[in-house]
């Protein structure tokens, strides 16, 4: 479950911007999606070479910035479309096709507390069925994070414990950034 506090944040946010263009709010998250991942990379050691997940290729615009900020780390990534595979493995990094939540259980075994960060864009224009989406995922993919591992996501997402590090509520669009 969502905690309620977080869930209001988030109409917060969207309320927030909700009265900006389309091509603004395309502008804005794109800003926010760059400071947040620029942020994680400010918190995690240059010499760290732990895992990085982000599950949600789109159009490959957050992977390529997490291939080259995190170009001595592992990536994994994850869509249930198949266009960023040749572009991912070109990058010797992997690409996993399919529904998150089928692919994901093995793949969590094999990296129990390996995960140093996980991005998680994923959202949908249906908010209530994103929230059981969200949770999901957060309790799926758990295990994986290691003890202070970073997850930014374009929803609210939070399990019991993680701590809220920032959130869009200072930035032109809705973005959240916890800490395991
Ligand atoms: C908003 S886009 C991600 C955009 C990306 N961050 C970028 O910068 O281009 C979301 C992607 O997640 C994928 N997706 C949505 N639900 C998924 C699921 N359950 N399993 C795997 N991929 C999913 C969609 O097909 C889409 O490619």
């Amino acid at each position: 479950m969502i905690k309620d506090e977080n869930i209001e944040l988030f109409h917060k946010m969207v309320a927030q911007v909700a009265g900006d263009d389309r091509l603004t709010q395309m502008k804005n998250r794109a800003s926010v999606q760059l400071d947040f991942i620029d942020m994680v990379r400010s918190l995690i050691p240059e010499d760290d070479r732990s895992v990085v997940w982000e599950v949600g290729y789109g159009g490959g615009r957050t992977y390529d910035r997490l291939r080259r900020v995190f170009a001595q780390n592992p990536i994994t990534v994850f869509d249930n479309r198949p266009d960023g595979t040749e572009m991912v493995e070109g990058d010797g990094n992997i690409f996993h096709y399919g529904d998150v939540f089928e692919v994901l259980p093995p793949i969590v075994s094999e990296n129990i507390g390996k995960v140093r960060f996980m991005h998680a864009d994923i959202g949908t224009s249906k908010f209530d069925r994103d929230m059981g989406t969200y949770a999901s995922l957060g309790a799926l993919a758990a295990p994986a994070l290691a003890p202070g591992a970073l997850v930014a996501s374009d929803r609210p997402i939070a399990v019991e414990g993680w701590t809220l590090l920032k959130c869009g509520l200072d930035y032109p669009w809705s973005y959240f950034l916890w800490q395991v």
